[in-house]
């Protein structure tokens, strides 16, 4: 078990360069199942999520490789079709592999993801989606079981809108029979960046960015070479981090369009933010003001950079307010960040960070992936050193963090404890 120990009061300055997008590499990976052969996706991060879906991708048969940021993926001998416990209780993305496999070999044994630290996460949405398009669904001894020799086209609605559930559906739709039309489908960048790759493999979908598609059923697909988004995520917690310590940070490799709410906040909180084509600069001379956010769904401010935000917000003058409309438990961060001397309430739903008061370095512990990002940024404002523990949430999810603040003026160092 790892920890962090951050040595607060630097102000981060420079240049870092953003990795590919965590959550869309675990959504284009499995598109693998879908063809014979090998495959390559540019632009591939490197952290712990990938590495449980690398090793479910192979424990089926699927051959990898990792050099620098491509990834090669031979799917010409699959042997399996399940996804066991082992793997989804790792990693909730683990079902992502059921649309593929029920869509190409008719048949998928996946784990029933578990619970989640920040509340309630069906998977409703997926199983109905794939039962429109014919599937048969059985949940027995902890596994989905799903057969079909042949998924059928079909209208789904998606009740809620779900990035899960869009890549599930979407990944088998794209190999049923016939017709499909999916409305109030997600169009979070990560899904559009599935369905563009499903397009260049020889899929034919019509729609895509926007909430309704419009599906034709091919009898087969093609591997490619593809490219993974930059990590929005990733990309808004420097920003936020570089505002926070009143830095002047410029993050390159990035898509600004994908992070337009994130900017838009960062600018009425006072920051300063240029923008290119692929990179943004964050400049922060005085105090933040505070400002409100309400994390939901794409176009607004995501709900994996809310805990980042009312780190930030802790420098910030005044109170502001945090509501998360997707995940509205999502405050396990809260008693953590109050260890380090935050003033933060709670209510349903939402929570009211009163900034400006003096931030001293404690032990804290990660709760989530997104959470220990608050904590890091928190210590890298408070007076004194941090100790962080269980960063293997952290890593869940970002690619070298401790390396590239480091590379920023940041003195963040990574032990190994028996403590959890
Ligand atoms: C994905 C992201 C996660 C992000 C979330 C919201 C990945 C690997 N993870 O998670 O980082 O926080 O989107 O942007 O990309 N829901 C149902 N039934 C379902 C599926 C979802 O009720 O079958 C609900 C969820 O409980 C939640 C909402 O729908 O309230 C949105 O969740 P969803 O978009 O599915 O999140 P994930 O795909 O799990």
């Amino acid at each position: 078990m790892d920890k962090f120990l951050v040595h607060g009061g630097v102000r981060l300055q420079g240049s870092v360069a953003i990795s590919g997008a965590k959550n869309a590499s675990l959504a284009l990976m499995p598109t693998c199942l879908l063809t014979n052969g090998s495959m390559t996706l540019r632009n591939t991060p490197n952290n712990r999520d990938l590495g449980t879906m690398s090793r479910l991708l192979g424990s089926m048969g699927v051959g990898m490789s990792l050099e620098g940021d491509t990834l090669t993926l031979d799917s010409s001998n699959i042997t399996s079709h399940e996804a066991p416990y082992e793997h989804v209780k790792q990693m909730r993305a683990s079902i992502y592999v059921l649309g593929p496999l029920v869509a190409r070999y008719g048949e998928a044994r996946v784990s029933l993801p578990g619970g989640c630290n920040f509340g309630p996460r069906p998977v409703d949405l997926h199983l109905k989606g794939l039962e429109k398009l014919g599937a048969q669904i059985e949940v027995s001894g902890g596994y989905i079981i799903a057969t079909c020799p042949r998924l059928q086209g079909a209208h789904f609605h998606f009740d809620i809108s779900s990035v899960g559930a869009s890549v599930n559906v979407i990944s088998a739709a794209v190999l049923a029979k016939g017709h499909t039309t999916l409305t109030n489908v997600a169009i979070e960048p990560e899904v559009t960046n599935l369905a563009m790759m499903l397009l260049q493999m020889g899929a034919k979908i019509s729609g895509i960015g926007t909430t309704t598609l419009e599906i034709e059923g091919v009898d087969e697909l093609h591997p490619v070479v593809a490219a993974t988004i930059p990590d929005r995520i990733e990309a808004a917690t420097f920003m936020l981090a570089a505002a926070m310590t009143k830095g002047d940070v410029t993050l390159t490799n990035v898509e600004p369009e994908h992070l337009d709410a994130v900017t838009q906040k960062l600018i009425d909180s006072g920051a300063t933010v240029d923008v290119t084509d692929n990179t943004i600069r964050v400049r922060m001379d005085d105090t933040p003001e505070a400002v409100d956010i309400t994390a939901s769904i794409y176009p607004g401010f995501p709900t994996d950079t809310q805990a980042q935000w009312a780190a930030y917000m802790l420098t910030a003058n005044g109170a502001s307010r945090i509501k998360d409309t997707i995940y509205p438990t999502r405050f396990g961060y809260v008693p953590e960040l109050q260890r380090l001397g935050a003033h933060i309430e709670t209510g349903e739903g939402y929570c009211v960070v009163k900034g400006n008061h003096k931030l001293t370095g404690a032990t804290v512990m990660s709760s989530d992936l997104r959470a220990s990002a608050s904590l890091v940024m928190a210590g890298l404002a408070a007076e004194g050193q941090t100790e962080i523990l269980r960063v293997y949430h952290l890593d869940r999810g970002y690619e070298k963090l401790e390396a590239k603040l480091g590379g920023l003026g940041a003195v963040i160092e990574r032990h190994r404890t028996e403590e959890y």
